[in-house]
C-alpha cells in the first residue's frame, strides 16, 4: 500500500485506521533492494496480535510494503488464510479484497501444472497466477515488469477484486488493480500510498486520487501512472483533498469510537445542513450535477440500501411522500437488483450508503443507470465507489465514522434525504417557500435538541441498560416515522449487544407479535407526540397497555411532558419537544446509548462487533 521510506511504519498505523473493514487476521509484505524474497508476517486475529509479533521478531528494513485487514470470505480465519499471499518463488506478496469467482477454475489449472496450495483462499490462486506470469514476462523480456504481470492477471480474473502487489525484484515500486472492489492513491512528497479508504493514508498526505473502475496503478516513491487493463494510460484520474484531519479518526479520549460518534450526531446534523442555502434561504444543491429540468420530471424514487442507510431511507419515504407528493418506494439493495424493478428515465434512484463501498448497493445503482434511471448518492466518504458512479452525489458531512455500528452517519443521512425532499418540493413547486423555509428552520434546531437529549438521558439509558442487561430478547415498536427508528433501534441491538431483537410496526402486534410477549419481556416503544392530531399517539399508547397486560417491562421514548406515556410505561427516554417527521433525529439518540451500554455491560468490543464489517464489499 505504499511506496516511502518508512513502509512497514505506514502500513501497521493504515491498517489501525483501516480495521473496521475486517479484523479476523491481518499481515504484511515488505520489499527491499538485496532481498532474495519477500518478507511477510501474517497473524489470526485483531492487529495487536500482528503487532505483538512483529515486536518479537522484527522485519528488515524496506522500501515499499503492503498490509492487509481480514474479514473472512473464503476460507476461515488463520494464519495460513491470512493476507498477503505469495507467489511459488515467494518473490511476489499480494494483497486482496473482493472474491474471485473464477478462482477454483484457474486453481485447477495451476494444479495440473504442479502448482501447490496452502490456503483455502481465492487470493492464493492469484498470487500464484501473478507468479507465473512474472516470470514468463521475464523470459520474454529478460526483466521483470510487476506492473504488466498484474494487468494480464486482472484480465484472467472474474468477481469482484482490488489487489495489490510487491515484488522483491521490483523494490521500488508498489502496484495495484481494481475491478468492483475500492482503491484510491494518496499523493505525497516523495512518497505515495494506496488505500481501500483515504483512512488509511490520511495521516501523511490529505490529496488523494481516484483509480476508475477496471484501471491498474503503479506507484514509487515519486510517480504515479495509471492505465486501463490493457495498458494504456489514463490522464484524468479526478483528485480531491481529504476534508478531515486525521484526528478526526481517533478516539480522542473517549472510551470507544461508538461514544464518541454518537456525541457527534448534534455535529453531523449541523454539518451536513451547511453550505446548502443561497442568501435568500433556497436550498442549493451545488454539488448535485442533475438539472432543474430532470429534477422536475422526476416521478418516483427508489431509495437502495441496506442495514442502517436503508432505515434513514424509510425515514425519509414518509418526510418525502409528505412534501413533494411522488411515491417513494425503500427497497433493501440485495433484493431491488434482482427482482426486475420497474425503472423509467423519470425514476429517481437514491443510494444512501455510509461508506460509499457497499457492494450490494452498488450493484443496484448500476443496473438502475442500466435500465435509464437518474441515480444520486447520499454518502459519508469522498472519493468511494458508490458517489463515483452516480450521476450525482449529496455528501453527508458526518466526519469518518469507524466503529462498526452507523449512528451519527444515520442522522446525517436523514439530514441529506430531507435535504433532497425540499429541494425537490422547492423545484416541482409542491409545497410554499415559507413552509419550506420554517421546516429548513425547525431542522437547524435539531442539534440542540439531540445534544438535549444527550446532556439529560445519558443517566437514564444507562440505568435501564444495567436493569435489563441479562434479557434474552426485546421487542421494538413504533409507527409511522417511529417504525423505522424502531428497526434501527433493534438493528443496533443485534449488531453489538448480540441480542435476539425484533422490530416492527406497532399496528402489527396485534397480528402476531404480541403471542411473543411474556412476563418480563422488554418492549421498547417509540411513542408519538401527544400534540396536534393524535390518533396515532393514542394508538401506540393502547398498544403499550396491551403488552403491559401481559406482564412485558415496558421502554418508552417519548415527548417530554407526556402525561400517557408517564402511566404505561416503566422506563421512559425523554424527547424534547419537536415536529413529528424530524422526532427521528432525537428518538435514535437513546436507543444508540442504550445498545452500546447494554454491550460494555456485557463486555463486548463494541466498536468491532463479532463476524461483522463496516464496509461490507462483497455481495
Ligand atoms: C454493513 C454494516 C452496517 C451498515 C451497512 C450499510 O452491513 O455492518 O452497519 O449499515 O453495511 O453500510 P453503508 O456503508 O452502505 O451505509
Amino acid at each position: 500500500m505504499t511506496a516511502c521510506g518508512k513502509p512497514l511504519e505506514v502500513c501497521m498505523q493504515g491498517l489501525g485506521r483501516l480495521e473496521y473493514r475486517g479484523y479476523d487476521s491481518a499481515g504484511v509484505a515488505l520489499a527491499a533492494p538485496g532481498m532474495d524474497l519477500v518478507a511477510v508476517r501474517k497473524k489470526a486475529g485483531r492487529l495487536d496480535n500482528l503487532k505483538a509479533d512483529l515486536a518479537r521478531s522484527p522485519l528488515p528494513d524496506a522500501t515499499v510494503g503492503i498490509g492487509h485487514t481480514r474479514w473472512a470470505t473464503n476460507g476461515e480465519p488463520s494464519d495460513t488464510n491470512a493476507h498477503p499471499h505469495v507467489s511459488a518463488d515467494g518473490k511476489i506478496a499480494i494483497i486482496h479484497n473482493g472474491i474471485i469467482e473464477n478462482a477454483s477454475k484457474l486453481k485447477m489449472d495451476l494444479q495440473s501444472e504442479g502448482y501447490v496450495f496452502s490456503s483455502g483462499t481465492d487470493t492464493e490462486v492469484a498470487a500464484k497466477l501473478l507468479g507465473k506470469v512474472a516470470n514468463t514476462i521475464i523470459e520474454e523480456t529478460g526483466k521483470p515488469d510487476l506492473f504488466e504481470a498484474l494487468r494480464r492477471v486482472a484480465r484472467m480474473l472474474t468477481g469482484a477484486f482490488t489487489i495489490l502487489a510487491v515484488d522483491c525484484r521490483q523494490p521500488d515500486i508498489v502496484v495495484g488493480a481494481r475491478h468492483d472492489s475500492p482503491l484510491v492513491v494518496g499523493l505525497g512528497e516523495g512518497e505515495n500510498f494506496l488505500g481501500s479508504d483515504v483512512a488509511a493514508f490520511v495521516a501523511y498526505t490529505k490529496h488523494a486520487m481516484e483509480i476508475g473502475q477496471d484501471q491498474a496503478v503503479c506507484i514509487s516513491g515519486d510517480q504515479v501512472i495509471v492505465t486501463d487493463f490493457n495498458g494504456n494510460p489514463v490522464k484524468d484520474s479526478k483528485r480531491f483533498t481529504v476534508d478531515w484531519d486525521a484526528s478526526a479518526a481517533e478516539k480522542g479520549g473517549w472510551p470507544s469510537f461508538m461514544d464518541k460518534e454518537i456525541h457527534e450526531d448534534p455535529e453531523a446534523v449541523a454539518n451536513t445542513l451547511l453550505g446548502r442555502f443561497d442568501d435568500q434561504g433556497d436550498i442549493v444543491l451545488d454539488e448535485v450535477h442533475i438539472g432543474l429540468d430532470v429534477f422536475r420530471q422526476v416521478d418516483k424514487i427508489i431509495v437502495v440500501a441496506c442495514g442502517t442507510a436503508s432505515y434513514a431511507g424509510m425515514v425519509a419515504k414518509y418526510a418525502i411522500e409528505h412534501w413533494v407528493r411522488i411515491p417513494v418506494e425503500v427497497e433493501l439493495a440485495h433484493e431491488f437488483r434482482y427482482r426486475d424493478p420497474i425503472l423509467t428515465p423519470r425514476t429517481l434512484v437514491v443510494a444512501i450508503s455510509q461508506s460509499g463501498e457497499t457492494m450490494d448497493t452498488l450493484m443496484a445503482l448500476r443496473h438502475a443507470r442500466e435500465q435509464g434511471s437518474r441515480v444520486l448518492a447520499i454518502c459519508n466518504t469522498q472519493g468511494a465507489s458508490i458517489p463515483r458512479e452516480s450521476d450525482a452525489v449529496l455528501y453527508t458531512h458526518a466526519g469518518p465514522e469507524i466503529a462498526v455500528a452507523s449512528t451519527k452517519a444515520f442522522v446525517a443521512q436523514i439530514v441529506a434525504a430531507y435535504l433532497l425532499g425540499l429541494y425537490l418540493a422547492q423545484v416541482k413547486g409542491t409545497m410554499y417557500r415559507d413552509e419550506i423555509r420554517h421546516i429548513l428552520e425547525q431542522l437547524k434546531d435539531m442539534p440542540q435538541k439531540i445534544q438535549w437529549v444527550l446532556d439529560n438521558q445519558a443517566g437514564n439509558v444507562e440505568q435501564a441498560a444495567k436493569q435489563m442487561v441479562s434479557a434474552h430478547s426485546f421487542l421494538f415498536l413504533g409507527r409511522h416515522v417511529g417504525y423505522p427508528v424502531a428497526l434501527e433501534g433493534a438493528l443496533k441491538l443485534k449488531e453489538i449487544a448480540y441480542t435476539f431483537t425484533e422490530g416492527f410496526a406497532a399496528g402489527e402486534l396485534k397480528h402476531g407479535p404480541i403471542a411473543l410477549v411474556d412476563a418480563g419481556e422488554p418492549v421498547v416503544v417509540i411513542v408519538p407526540s401527544a400534540r396536534g392530531r393524535n390518533i396515532l399517539h393514542n394508538k401506540v399508547i393502547s398498544g403499550i397497555e396491551e403488552v403491559k397486560a401481559r406482564g412485558a417491562f415496558t421502554i418508552a421514548v417519548a415527548e417530554l411532558g407526556d402525561p400517557d406515556v408517564e402511566q404505561y410505561a416503566d422506563v421512559v427516554f425523554w424527547r424534547p419537544v419537536c415536529p413529528t417527521l424530524l422526532s427521528p433525529l432525537v428518538d435514535v439518540v437513546p436507543l444508540q446509548l442504550f445498545a452500546m451500554d447494554m454491550a460494555m455491560l456485557k463486555g463486548y468490543d463494541v466498536d468491532k462487533p463479532r463476524n461483522l464489517a463496516k464496509s461490507v464489499t462483497v455481495e
